[in-house]
């Protein structure tokens, strides 16, 4: 995936999420990464729609355990993302953002785990603000490969 666009050079980011954006709304927070590792999907999203680029200034949150949020050196995450120590197995802590994304989290759970991940986002969600995103690869019933299974 490295090697790949990031999905917010292909996602519709001014008009899924930009636009009816409220900084009045979910304490200003715009996107919440949701074990987001070191940062680099916000990174890329603050470099390309960060508040110089769209005057919105809304708030980046990158949520982490604990060793991983202390793994991120001085200047690997120029962003300006709040950085939250997070288990995504307890409570979301970020209420009524504009989004929360999932990059690579679901494949690692069995369904009982993602139900309860999922649980805890869709509790934390404003009903028509807020927004899920999930990236993952979606694999076909049948015919998978080997290198997608
Ligand atoms: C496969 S990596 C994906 C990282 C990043 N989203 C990406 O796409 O590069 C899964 C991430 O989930 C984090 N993680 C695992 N268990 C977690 C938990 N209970 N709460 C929060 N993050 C967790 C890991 O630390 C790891 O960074």
């Amino acid at each position: 995936m490295g090697t790949r666009e990031y999905w917010c050079d292909w996602y519709d980011v001014q008009g899924r999420l930009l636009d009816g954006f409220d900084k009045g709304k979910g304490d200003g927070v715009l996107l919440v990464d949701i074990g987001g590792g070191k940062g680099h999907d916000l990174q890329a999203f603050d470099e390309r729609f960060g508040a110089e680029g769209n005057g919105k200034e809304g708030v980046l949150v990158l949520q982490e355990m604990k060793e991983v949020l202390q793994g991120i050196g001085e200047g690997d995450l120029d962003a300006k993302a709040m950085k939250m120590v997070y288990d995504f197995f307890t409570p979301q802590r970020v209420k009524g953002a504009r989004a929360y994304f999932l990059h690579h989290i679901l494949h690692d759970w069995s369904d009982k785990y993602c139900h309860l991940i999922l649980k805890n986002i869709r509790e934390a969600m404003t009903p028509g603000y807020s927004k899920l995103l999930i990236h993952n690869l979606v694999l076909p019933d049948t015919g998978t490969s080997e290198i997608q299974a």
